[in-house]
């Protein structure tokens, strides 16, 4: 039996088992792929069970992420560097880590033939999601990152552990390319509380997706964004390379943003 799942609180909304059950669907694997609803404490136990019922492997979501790094006994250099695991394979006595996230932004970003080379960012956040995405984005070539949170402490303990002099704080009056939320504000229904000039001109992507990453965009426009794009593409392609994990095969995912797209405006 090939048993998947992705593991989170609260989890009824999850679209992974969709997409996996595509991509199998796609590329001739038979699959079962389910969600299970873990909450905060209690991942060790769920991944025990789940083994012992022959999974093979599990996507983890909010709020587990930095359990599962903790549980992983192997972890790969991009886990290691987000801090976060969002993909664990289980084999012999071997829980190995991985984190797609930041591939899945980057493929999501190539998607929409967005330039990072040369670009000027600001990240909005900085917790679990912006840890995740960092690492990747300035590997990608950026020209530099203003990295914004609430709670400013946060940004000056990022310095100073990232040590990378393309990293700052916002300076007021600069202006960006891309423009990146990875704060958790859409999901309270609040909107960060940042200056409207950062949004004019550029391209604006929330990492959430569908009406909770509505109002944002819709604000972001209003202040002039140029372009905006919400998250569905990047939990796509982040399956996809968890897929590719499991399965030694990348997917091809425009059959799955064609088949939800219409579904999460
Ligand atoms: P995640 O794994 O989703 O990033 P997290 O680690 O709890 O979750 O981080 C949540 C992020 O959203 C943080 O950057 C948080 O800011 P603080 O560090 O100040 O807490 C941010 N956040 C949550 N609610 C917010 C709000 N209403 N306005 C602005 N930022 C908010």
């Amino acid at each position: 039996m090939n048993l998947y799942a992705v593991f989170g609180y609260p989890i009824t909304h999850s679209l992974s088992p969709r997409i996996h059950a595509q991509f199998g669907r796609q590329l001739g694997i038979a699959l079962t792929y389910e969600r299970r609803a873990v909450p905060a404490g209690s991942l060790a136990a769920a991944v025990q069970s789940f083994r012992e019922e022959g999974g093979r492997g599990a996507n983890v979501t909010v709020p587990l992420k930095t359990e599962a790094y903790a549980l992983a006994s192997t972890r790969t250099p991009r886990a290691e560097r987000a801090g976060a695991v969002n993909t664990l394979t289980f084999r012999d006595d071997v829980i190995a880590g991985d984190n797609t996230d930041g591939d899945g932004l980057l493929a999501d970003l190539a998607y929409h033939k967005v330039a990072l080379p040369g670009a000027r960012l600001l990240l909005m956040g900085a917790g679990g999601a912006a840890q995740g995405i960092i690492g990747p984005l300035l590997d990608a070539g950026v020209d530099r990152i203003a990295v914004w949170n609430r709670t400013q402490a946060r940004v000056q303990e990022w310095l100073a552990r990232l040590r990378d002099d393309r990293l700052r704080e916002p300076v007021p009056g600069d202006s960006y390319d891309i423009v990146i939320n990875a704060t958790a504000a859409s999901l309270g229904h609040a909107l960060p509380p940042v200056p409207d000039a950062v949004f004019r001109g550029a391209l604006v992507y929330d990492l959430a997706y569908g009406p909770v990453a509505g109002r944002f965009l819709a604000h972001a426009q209003a202040q002039g964004a140029g372009r905006v794009l919400d998250g569905l593409g990047m939990l796509i392609e982040q399956a996809a390379t968890a897929f590719c994990v499991w399965h030694g095969v990348r997917p091809d995912t425009t059959d799955v943003r064609a088949l939800l797209r219409g579904e999460t405006v």
